[in-house]
């Protein structure tokens, strides 16, 4: 049971949860190894650590001794292709058991996991891995064709191994590796990683330049697996959902470090958006802790309150909410569906582990975000000065004093990126909000160009790169536009070259083009021809003049946003 709110606020320091783990400063701690073997030792190695299932009916479980034991034999068989610590390797795949042992199976050799979004196309594959300087990509035969197309200029990118590749036509550098026949390496041992060895890569999008390589380290256990305990309430018998990708931060930090280090049984639906499916699933698995997006809760509530009735949900017992604003109709929609509310959380790739929560037991404002986790110090700060704004309700940038385990250790091969954010000594999360007399943080908007879209984030420029690649676009902008469910989606502004006309079927080649070539999110959903985008004096697109018209703002003095060439 989580303890209260305010008695955690008093106590609570992060040297509780390395003491709740068994973990001593100076000793080797691995991601890998907490959340399966410790698990065995306690003897929990029988109880179901996976409940899979896909879309086709194809179900698996796999016990904590079973996950302990195939992600041995993964590590084993990564080093034996001599792969070696500290080297990157991608897992590309759908929501295949594969994904979530391999994670394990990568860092418990004390290599960098790198997961990849599968809908990802061999653009935004490509940039990822180039970066990465990934050395191995672990696939399926559904996804191989595009990492075969990225890997050509990849001399570094050594081995792709594919898990149902037995048997199938594989090309030079490419294996087939079936995870249950590989067999258990007896004399195994688990890389000794130290606290600050870089355990999780993931890609995070912002305005300028190409994704930054968020850069984790194993002693994230210690934040995660707190915050997974008490803001999750999680117990001993859930049976805990995250409906979230691995390819992005929840889908590991609470899609499978956070519940494994903790024991707790986790089911994993490995199909599309379908309410009735949905319910249907947790009712037969009998869901206990459910931890989803407002998109899909927005998805949920245009299907309506009586689909929900149709299902038993009685197991349900605790509702969580991150990766876009919570809107207060959706709090209130949720009572009314499911008897409770959905807890929003806030937090980022950058911190790892949620860092303005609505704990359990505390009251809940509908549209709030709630109150900074114990052991995190949360401020709103004056954009140009990093003070500290003390009046109730007044807006400013969302900063946290930096330091708590699972913070990042910086962007991959990018300094400068990581130095600009941090002010008069706040690490800024590039987000506006406020805080009320209560102490509760509300959310007001992003403070830059990124598009959140269903909850994850675009960034414009690597949109704006991949339209210039179509032969009949001179100059684009991508920005958000409002929508009713998505919250945003992306609107590009495009400038056509001489010789080409707007027409519908132009559009729609564009839409394709971005598709396939970045991914479904990024595709823009609505093109726009226009004669010319606005810009600064030196010739920098100032994507916040078309950003507001979408949303019907005000934008104020345009004088001087044409001015503004940072
Ligand atoms: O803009 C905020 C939004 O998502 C951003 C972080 O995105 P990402 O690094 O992809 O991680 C998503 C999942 C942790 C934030 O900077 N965001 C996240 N949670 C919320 C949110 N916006 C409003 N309310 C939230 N609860």
């Amino acid at each position: 049971m989580t303890p209260s709110y305010e008695e955690c606020r008093q106590s609570f320091d992060w040297s509780q949860s390395a003491r709740e783990l068994g973990y001593e400063d100076g000793q080797p701690i691995n991601i890998g190894w907490y959340c399966s073997d410790r698990i065995c030792e306690q003897g929990l190695g029988q109880k179901p650590a996976l409940i899979w299932e896909d879309n086709g009916g194809r179900e698996a479980t796999f016990t904590f001794d079973d996950i302990r034991d195939r992600s041995d034999a993964i590590a084993a068989h990564l080093a034996s292709l001599g792969i070696e610590r500290g080297e990157r390797v991608c897992i590309f795949m759908d929501r295949l058991p594969e994904l979530y042992i391999g994670f394990l199976g990568v860092l418990k050799l004390g290599a960098v996991v790198q997961p990849l979004f599968s809908a990802f196309g061999e653009e935004s594959l490509g940039v990822r891995l180039e970066n990465a300087e990934t050395c191995c990509v672990i696939t399926q035969m559904k996804h191989v064709r595009k990492v075969r197309r990225a890997r050509k200029t990849m001399p570094f990118l050594r081995h792709v191994i594919v898990v149902d590749g037995q048997g199938k036509d594989l090309k030079e550098g490419e294996s087939a590796m079936t995870m249950t026949e590989l067999e258990h390496p007896a004399d195994f041992r688990c890389a000794e990683t130290g606290p600050e060895d870089f355990s999780v890569l993931h890609y995070t999008s912002g305005t300028t330049g190409q994704p930054k390589g968020a850069q984790h380290v194993h002693s994230s256990l210690i934040s995660q697996y707190i915050t997974a305990k008490w803001v999750l309430d999680l117990r001993p018998d859930d049976i805990y959902w995250c409906n979230a990708d691995p390819g992005w931060v929840t889908g590991t930090s609470y899609g499978i470090i956070g519940p494994w280090a903790n024991g707790i049984t986790q089911v994993v639906l490995d199909a599309g958006f379908n309410s009735d499916a949905w319910y249907a699933f947790m009712a037969r698995h009998e869901v206990t802790v459910w931890y989803s997006a407002p998109t899909a809760i927005r998805l949920l509530m245009r299907d309506g309150t009586e689909l929900v009735k149709k299902h038993d949900l009685s197991s349900l017992r605790h509702l969580c909410s991150v990766g876009e604003p919570l809107n207060a109709e959706a709090v209130i929609w949720s009572e009314e569906a499911f008897g409770k509310p959905f807890h929003d959380t806030y937090w980022q790739t950058e911190t790892g582990c949620m860092v303005i929560t609505n704990w359990p037991g505390m009251k809940v404002k509908p549209g709030s975000m709630g109150k900074p986790f114990p052991g995190i110090e949360a401020a709103v700060v004056d954009p140009k000065t990093g003070e500290a704004i003390t009046e109730p309700g007044k807006v400013g940038i969302i900063a946290l004093a930096p330091g708590w385990p699972s913070m990042i250790r910086g962007y991959r091969n990018n300094q400068a990126g990581w130095d600009k954010k941090f002010l008069n000594g706040w690490y800024l999360c590039g987000d506006q909000g406020s805080i009320d007399q209560d102490g509760y943080f509300w959310f007001s908007g992003r403070d830059d160009d990124v598009i959140n879209t269903g909850g994850h984030l675009v960034g414009p420029f690597e949109i704006e790169s991949a339209l210039l690649e179509h032969e009949a676009v001179a100059e684009s902008a991508a920005v958000a536009t409002p929508d009713t469910v998505n919250m945003e989606v992306v609107k590009a502004f495009v400038v056509l070259k001489p010789g080409f006309e707007p027409s519908d079927d132009l559009d729609l080649a564009i839409m394709n083009f971005i598709r396939k070539k970045l991914s479904p999110l990024a595709m823009p959903q609505q093109i726009e021809f226009i004669d010319q985008l606005p810009k600064t004096r030196s010739g920098k697109i100032i994507r916040r003049i078309l950003r507001a018209q979408e949303f019907g703002e005000d934008i104020g003095d345009v004088s001087t946003l044409m001015n503004d060439d940072d």
